[in-house]
This record gives structure tokens, C-alpha cells and sequence, in this order.
């Protein structure tokens, strides 16, 4: 398994319990999207798979490896796998684009090439070819704080694209982006999913979004798994109920209309090209 947790609660430091029990596992190559309101727990989730939080209860495994009985090199080695996507990229002001997208291997890179990459960037082909995957390679030597919020969303995506990890966990990774881009940009973390049999867990905001890219669904709400189903097994009603928006509309990304009468829920959402 890329990941399974087993009754995994996290309690955060000021005693709010943000998972509980959440028991889950993805295969390499299982794409899974995460909806669910505000507050349900999303980013937490994808902070404890990134090994950023670890859980106060219960047990994760990544790669089958438990990461906290690792040694700090050992530990370094599975985060080289992982490549995360954020919701705002931590990404240094005034670093160029070049770099930020580079940084994706600094990790699996020896010592010596990761700084000489610093100074020098050592494969502006490659940063340029995941860059323009997401319509910015024209923008490879501009600095990072002249670029706009969703160009630096997108920025982020590239990062990921290029350091191609096993796991790639994005959070809520086109909240920035207009419909156009974000469904682009959706589409081009799946690719590298499918190019490289990455396994690819997104939490999203736009439901059209997640109906449509997605064969998996995992709906969260108060830190609990609320459903975890394919998505062609989802109901209108479930997704209703998780957002408690009876008789109002889903959240959407706008990529397309989201009819009610529709029974099950992904009958309406745009067909992916290929996609049966
Ligand atoms: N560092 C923290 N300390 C205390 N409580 C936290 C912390 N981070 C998150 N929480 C709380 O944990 C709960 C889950 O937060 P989380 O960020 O995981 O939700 P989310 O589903 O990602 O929400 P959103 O859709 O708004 O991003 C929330 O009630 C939040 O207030
Ligand atoms: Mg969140």
C-alpha cells in the first residue's frame, strides 16, 4: 500500500480533536479526492500523511514503513517520495521560478548538485517542460513574488510535477485558479499520476472537480470519515448531507452545472476524455 492509517485521532495542541479514528489505505497509482466543509479535518489529513503531523493515536503507514520509527536519514529518504502541494506554496519571495520548480529533487539530488542547483539552476529544460504543463513556461526566470496567487499555485503544481514522488498529496491545490485552470491544472496532476503510477490523494473544494477527475471519494466531515466510496457510488444525497446544503447548491468550481435531479451524483459531471 502507497499509505493505510488505522484508527489514526489527532488531537492538536490547544485540544481540538481534528481526526478521529480514521482508518484508510490507497494503492500505488489510487487517485482519491477528499471533500468535505470547512473545518472537517482535510488539511490535517494530508499534514499527517505528509509526516508533517504525526498522530496522537492510532498507527500510519507510508510505503508500508512506519515514518516515526525511522532514523532522520531514513526519514528524509520516504519524504523524497512524497511531494506535496500546498494550498500557498511556501515558496521564499524572491526566489526565481526556475529554482522553486527545481527544488522538487533537492531531496534525491546528492548534496553537491542540490546546492550547485541553488546558485546555478542545473536543468532549466526540465523546470521549463513542468512548467508549461500548467501554461507557465514563459515564466521560468521571472522572481516568484512577481507572479500572481494562482501563478504561484500553479508554481507549486510544477514543483511536484517535476520531482515525479510515488505519493503526491495536494491540498486543496487550485483554490487560487479560475474554472479553466484549476480543471487544467487537476488534469495535469492526474497525468503524472497515470504517467508514473504516482498515487495522487487531493483534497478540493469543488465537487464538480473531485466527481469528474477522481475515481475514488473520501467525504470528511467533523475529523471523521463520513463515506469513502467509488465515485459512481455517490449520491446527490450523500453529498448533500455532507455539506448539510439541503435544498442549496454544492460547492463548485463552476467546470460544470451540478443538476440535482441527477441520481447517482457523477452522471452529470463533465465526461474526462477517455475516460469510461
Ligand atoms: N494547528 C492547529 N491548532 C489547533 N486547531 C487546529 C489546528 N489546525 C487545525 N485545527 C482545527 O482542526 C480542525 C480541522 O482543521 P483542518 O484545517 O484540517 O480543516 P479543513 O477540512 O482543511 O478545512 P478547510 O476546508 O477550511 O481548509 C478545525 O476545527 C481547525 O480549527
Ligand atoms: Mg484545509
Amino acid at each position: 500500500m502507497s499509505f493505510r492509517l488505522e484508527g489514526a485521532s489527532l488531537v492538536h495542541a490547544n485540544g481540538h480533536r481534528a481526526l478521529r479514528e480514521v482508518s484508510l489505505a490507497l494503492a500505488p497509482g489510487e487517485r482519491a479526492a477528499v471533500i468535505g466543509p470547512s473545518g472537517a479535518g482535510k488539511t490535517t489529513l494530508v499534514r499527517v500523511l505528509g509526516t508533517s503531523l504525526r498522530p496522537t493515536e492510532g498507527r500510519v503507514a507510508l510505503f508500508d514503513t512506519d515514518p516515526w520509527r525511522l532514523s532522520a536519514s531514513a526519514l528524509r529518504r520516504l519524504r523524497a517520495r512524497i511531494g506535496v502541494v500546498h494550498q500557498s506554496p511556501p515558496i521564499p519571495p524572491r526566489l526565481r521560478v526556475v529554482t522553486a520548480v527545481l527544488a522538487g529533487r533537492l531531496g534525491i539530488w546528492p548534496t553537491w548538485r542540490a546546492l550547485a542547483s541553488l546558485l546555478v539552476p542545473g536543468d532549466p529544460t526540465g523546470a521549463r517542460e513542468a512548467l508549461s504543463r500548467l501554461d507557465l513556461g514563459d515564466r521560468v526566470f521571472d522572481r516568484c513574488d512577481r507572479l500572481s496567487g494562482g501563478q504561484l499555485q500553479r508554481v507549486g503544481i510544477a514543483r511536484v510535477l517535476y520531482q515525479r514522488p510515488d505519493l503526491i498529496l495536494a491540498d486543496e491545490p487550485v483554490s487560487a485558479l479560475d474554472p479553466t485552470l484549476a480543471d487544467h491544472a487537476v488534469a495535469a496532476l492526474v497525468a503524472a499520476s497515470e504517467a508514473n503510477r504516482a498515487t495522487l490523494v487531493a483534497s478540493l473544494h469543488a465537487v464538480d472537480l473531485a466527481l469528474k477527475w477522481f475515481p475514488r471519494l473520501i467525504g470528511m466531515k467533523n475529523g471523521e470519515v463520513h463515506f469513502d466510496r467509488p465515485t459512481a457510488a455517490v449520491t446527490r444525497a450523500m453529498l448533500h448531507e455532507l455539506y448539510a446544503t439541503e435544498g442549496r447548491v454544492l460547492p463548485t468550481q463552476g467546470v460544470d452545472a451540478i443538476d440535482d435531479e441527477a441520481q447517482p451524483a457523477n452522471v452529470l459531471a463533465l465526461k474526462r476524455p477517455g475516460c469510461q
